[in-house]
């Protein structure tokens, strides 16, 4: 379906050619002057030097042709030369007629869908997810929905850090623990045994212990390292502790994102290349891409144009061993072998940006992609708290995910049982619902790239700019529908009637913008657009619904108006938190 405003352009510009002047003129835009009008032109601002004329001449002449449009109820000429613009109810109600009768309401889909893999999450295996990995999850599941409402072929991957030095030090404090462990005996040949020997709490109790040694005990970590090495290059013993490690980790994690309502099609992980790496090596050094500089194997990456210095992209350590960098650009190559998107998008903190940077250049320059190949990586803000620092427990320590979510479970819950007697068990339920709503939407509604401050209060309310607000909209858009039913049922046949007031028009334009938003969500790869809207809409629809006695109107052709606007409105706004990752309940 073509969007509103450029049918309402359209119409403006088919004004401007019958007038005698060039069609392109007619661009329309939404009114700056909400008080004076819905929409405006300033085309004829523009052709007054065009046509050496008194602007006020052409806006004359143009809205002298609409006349008798079907478009506008209203064009004004006004000095200097603005055409100040409102659209027929009935222009508006048709569009929301065939909003409701068309796919996604009208969202065009592409001609040809986009392969797109979406790089998000990213938690290291055996460490405990905190906030910082929120972000990365939240925008990412975002991203990946919004494109695949827009019609694309998009996969998420974890892509797991599963194959650093963190995996060493954990096999490295194992063995200190429990040196008698099968699967240190080099020489034991039978299977190893299917149960962990360990749990996940005590797996995360491991990590920062074996880190902490490390960082005082040099010949600790240099078993660490030794015990990396020989995790990679494939002893028995130590490749089957780390898939117990990985199981125990994945289950958790598993766990972990589906409260968050966040879903991976791949589990993927940096040591999946492993094998694929030394091939990737081969082939930048024979291609004279990669070089020796001090030991160290890399790609220079800088171009004459930057203004700022960046450093070459290195493949291999002096060591031989394999960087970060090195994981992720096999990962690129793998990626284009098995899936040949069109489209790469990551997710990480901003931090991240330099290196990105590098790894990008280097995977065009060694040709790893095609030439249309679009890399993109999203660098995202921090979470700070209140303080404006960095999010800490009340204690100062790193906040634990779990914890966070706990504590918004929390207050949510305290909130929705405040004077009020309900059912325990369905209170924890819808808390747990609406918290959810609260943490994404307050993550989401800002610019990714924007450091934000994570104020459970405002987070949490009711009112404003906040998830628990849209959530309760449709909650109550749900119950004024359930009302009408008890009463006599609900029109099957119910079909938007032209707007009977001024809030209620103001809510059918808000609807009819949906499609025009969506694209520009997913071409800019932007939730907070989708946050702006639903803001908006809820807005409006509250504001109709103060106004308009719904339930006890006696009219029931009106009635029944109404009720198909409901529903497009729930229905918009449902699709909306959809693509956000999140839900609403039933009651509230
Ligand atoms: N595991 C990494 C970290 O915690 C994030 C991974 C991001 N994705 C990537 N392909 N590098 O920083």
């Amino acid at each position: 379906m073509k969007k509103f405003l450029d049918l309402i352009s359209e119409e403006m510009k088919n004004a401007f050619e019958a007038a005698g002047y060039d069609r392109e003129l007619g661009k329309v835009t939404l009114s700056n002057r909400p008080d004076l009008c819905e929409y405006q032109c300033n085309g004829a601002m523009a052709g007054a030097k065009l046509y050496k004329k008194a602007p006020i001449m052409i806006a004359n002449e143009v809205a002298a042709k609409l006349e008798s449009s079907e478009v506008f109820l209203e064009v004004s000429a006004v000095a200097p030369g603005f055409l100040n613009l409102k659209v027929k109810e009935s222009f508006v109600s048709d569009y929301l007629k065939q909003m409701t009768q068309t796919e996604k309401f009208g969202l065009e889909m592409p001609e040809k869908p986009a392969k797109i893999i979406v790089d998000y999450g990213g938690p290291n295996v055996a460490k405990p997810l905190h906030v910082g990995h929120l972000r990365s999850a939240i925008i990412g599941e975002s991203i990946k929905r919004i494109a695949r409402y827009a019609g694309h072929d998009v996969i998420g991957d974890i892509h797991l850090g599963d194959w650093g030095l963190q995996m060493g030090l954990i096999i490295t404090e194992l063995q200190e623990r429990q040196p008698e462990l099968v699967y240190f005996d080099e020489s034991y040949e039978g299977e190893y045994p299917k149960e962990a020997p360990f749990t996940i709490s005590e797996l995360e109790e491991i990590y920062p212990t074996a880190s902490g040694k490390s960082k005082e005990d040099a010949a600790y970590k240099e078993r660490a390292m030794e015990a990396t090495f020989k995790l990679q290059s494939g002893v028995r013993g130590y490749r089957a502790l780390w898939d117990h490690i990985i199981a125990v980790s994945v289950a958790d994690l598993k766990k972990n994102y589906e409260n968050l309502n966040v879903d991976f099609d791949l589990w993927k992980g940096e040591s999946d290349v492993h094998d694929v790496i030394p091939g990737m090596v081969d082939y930048m050094k024979k291609e004279g891409y990669a070089y020796i500089s001090d030991g160290a194997l890399v790609v220079d990456v800088k171009e004459d144009t930057d203004t700022k210095e960046i450093p070459p992209c290195m493949i291999l350590k002096s060591d031989g061993a394999s960087l970060y960098n090195t994981t992720d650009l096999a990962t690129i190559m793998e990626r284009m072998r098995e899936y040949h998107p069109d489209r790469l998008i990551y997710l990480t903190d901003k931090r991240q940006d330099l290196y990105f940077e590098q790894v990008f250049r280097c995977a065009r320059k060694t040709k790893l992609v095609e030439p249309e190949t679009e890399l993109l990586h999203i660098g995202f803000g921090t979470m700070n708290g209140k303080d404006g620092k960095p999010f800490k427990t009340r204690e100062g320590g790193v906040m634990r995910l779990e914890m966070l979510i706990k504590e918004i479970n929390e207050e949510m819950y305290r909130k929705i049982t405040d004077n009020r007697e309900v059912d325990e068990e369905e209170a924890r339920q819808t808390a747990k619902v609406v918290a959810l709503s609260a943490i994404k939407y307050g993550d989401l509604s800002n610019q990714a790239s924007k450091d934000y401050i994570f104020d459970i209060d405002k987070f949490t309310s009711f009112e404003g700019d906040t998830g628990p607000y849209i959530l309760y909209t449709v909650v109550r858009i749900k119950s004024i529908l359930s009302k009408v039913k008890e009463q006599g049922g609900l029109p099957d046949d119910a079909s938007i009637r032209e707007a009977g007031s001024e809030a209620e028009k103001a809510l059918m334009m808000e609807i009819a913008k949906f499609n025009a938003m969506m694209e520009s969500a997913y071409a800019e790869t932007a939730p907070h657009k989708v946050c702006a809207y639903i803001y908006d809409l809820a807005n409006a629809f509250n504001r109709f619904y103060h106004e308009t006695k719904i339930v006890s109107e006696e009219d029931q052709e009106k009635k029944a108006g109404w009720v198909a606007l409901l529903m497009l409105t729930r229905d918009i706004l449902e699709t909306c938190i959809d693509v956000l990752g999140f839900s609403a309940p039933e009651r509230m």
